[in-house]
């Protein structure tokens, strides 16, 4: 295989820098609301010095953690110091990068409804030596969304957060998932954030966009010719996007209970894929464009009425099994599960999009806890080729060609098409191209979080996601919640762990399609 050493210089030249006009990164202070919690420790904080190592932060930057519990400064660093050594995506960590870094950090104690809390924090941040650290502001809401509209209102009230254009410098709030848990609530919580906020200043996460593969799909769709021509109807049989893990839901029973898989996975991370794999070129890179085709292409997703959920969408549920031979409890045994909980753990569903370009093709969207691997990938089914000359003999074992495009781990593009066994007979089978970013492109792989934390910094929206978008995705899975409500799981709902989901997912599938399981690793 090809490694990046053995390029070809030509390459380097070729390659078009389409950053040149992003946005400067201005000194800046982030303010972490539910600092204690496990996002910080995990993603936020290991991505923010990640972007500070590699002098991508602004300069000055700094770092405030907000939560209830009392802790000195000191005490705040040490705990996330700890977190770094554990969740940080290089091992090693130099101690000096850490202690610059750690200087940068400042913990503020607070319950989010205290408004002298807020004073505080008002406080702290004009006692930064910079002024820009004061006035331009980005405030991450890492917390239970119910807390939301709270803590945006105590900061609009304590005037750390202005819709007025006047002001110097800029604030932005980031949200977290989940943004509801239905279109109404969303709806409620989007009217009361933009009560505080512009639109313009809500960056609602879908940590899926800050992934590379997946801003990758634009690229490959939009500066290459060769695929852009049978991207459609005419060309494609089906589409098939796979989000599987092999993980349980392990400590997060009490959430997941409320969420499922559809509203943990569907509403967001699946639809933004399908959104990106779907949508008209945008007329230009601009934030709005691009989120203009999303939101077009999510709107042109037929709606299923409660009564066609059956025939369309499957959910499942894990029960005792085997993966990699160790053994996994069912998730009614999991932590702060009910018992005789109904929720889903597993969804397949048939999407339909009524537009030009798709009109008929079924896209396939299946996501899982508990399944034999984790991987993420999409797969481009493309139509058989007529039933005439190799057709004619070889029937349906003359393999369709298919693009995978391979989105986590392993990330890269295969293309599968037939080729003649070396030989004296003839014979077909299919062969692979594939491109691996690790090969091409050495193991260089940011966190999604590191991405979006400097997009948000530099007042870039594309990768985030807009009020109409998250809307119209909520209008897409609420006729499938709504129908499963009060229907109990049956047996055939159930699947063991390590297995690929219920049965009936397969009966979703049109013609003679089928599911294919994600390519393993090599
Ligand atoms: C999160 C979900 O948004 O995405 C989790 O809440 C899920 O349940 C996770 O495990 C998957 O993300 P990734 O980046 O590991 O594919």
């Amino acid at each position: 295989m090809e490694t990046i050493e053995a390029q070809d210089p030509l390459d380097e030249l070729l390659t078009c820098r389409l950053d040149y006009g992003r946005k400067a990164v201005e000194p800046c202070t982030i303010v972490i609301f539910g600092a204690s919690g496990d996002l910080t420790a995990r993603k936020l904080i290991p991505a923010l010095f990640h972007l500070f190592q590699e002098k991508q932060l602004p300069d000055p930057v700094r770092i405030v953690g907000f939560a209830r519990r009392e802790k000195p400064h000191d005490a705040w660093r040490e705990e996330l110091w700890g977190a770094l050594q554990q969740f940080s995506r290089t091992k090693n960590i130099p101690p000096a990068d850490w202690a610059a870094f750690a200087q940068n950090l400042f913990y503020c104690q607070g319950e989010f409804g205290d408004a002298g809390a807020y004073q505080r924090l008002k406080l702290l941040l004009e006692s930064f030596s910079h002024e820009s650290l004061g006035k331009n502001l980005l405030f991450y809401l890492s917390t239970s969304p119910s807390q939301f509209a709270e803590i945006a209102e105590h900061l609009s009230r304590s005037e750390l957060l202005t819709r007025s254009e006047s002001k110097p410098g800029w604030q932005r709030v980031v949200v977290e998932k989940p943004f509801g848990h239905d279109l109404v609530s969303a709806q409620q919580l989007n009217q009361e954030l933009t009560r505080f906020a512009y639109e313009k200043q809500i960056y609602r996460i879908d940590h899926y966009l800050g992934k590379e593969t997946v801003q990758n799909i634009l690229m490959f769709r939009f500066s290459n010719s060769i695929f852009e021509h049978v991207w459609n109807r005419q060309s494609v049989d089906h589409v098939q996007i796979t989000v599987s893990e092999k993980l349980g839901v392990g400590s997060r029973g009490g959430y997941y209970e409320e969420a499922g898989a559809l509203r943990d996975m569907v509403q967001n991370h699946l639809l933004q894929v399908l959104a990106l794999i779907a949508m008209e070129p945008p007329v230009s890179l601009e934030a709005e464009s691009i989120r203009d085709e999303k939101v077009k292409l999510l709107k042109s997703i037929r709606q299923l009425h409660p009564s066609q959920v059956a025939s369309n969408v499957v959910r499942g549920q894990y029960i005792a099994g085997q993966i990699d031979n160790s053994n996994r409890i069912a998730y009614r045994q999991e932590q702060k599960v009910n018992p005789e909980s109904n929720v889903e753990t597993y969804v397949a569903l048939r999407v339909l999009i009524d537009n030009w370009r798709w009109s008929g093709v079924p896209f396939y969207l299946r996501t899982g806890k508990a399944l034999p691997m984790s991987a993420s990938e999409v797969r481009i089914q493309f139509k058989p080729t007529p039933h005439v000359l190799f057709a004619a003999q070889c029937g349906p074992r003359l393999d369709a060609n298919a693009i995978t495009l391979r989105l986590q781990p392993n990330e890269g593009i295969f293309l599968r098409f037939n080729g003649k066994v070396p030989g004296t007979s003839l014979q077909i089978r299919p062969v692979r191209m594939h491109f691996s970013y690790d090969s091409e492109f050495g193991a260089y792989t940011p966190e999604a979080y590191e991405r979006l934390l400097l997009e948000a910094i530099a007042g870039d929206a594309t990768l985030f996601i807009r009020r109409d978008e998250v809307e119209a995705a909520w209008g897409i899975v609420d006729p499938i919640r709504e129908s499963w409500k009060n229907l109990k799981l049956t047996e055939r709902e159930l699947y063991s762990a390590g297995g690929w989901g219920p049965e009936a997912a397969d009966d979703l599938m049109l013609r003679s399609q089928k599911w294919r399981k994600p390519h393993p690793l090599p």
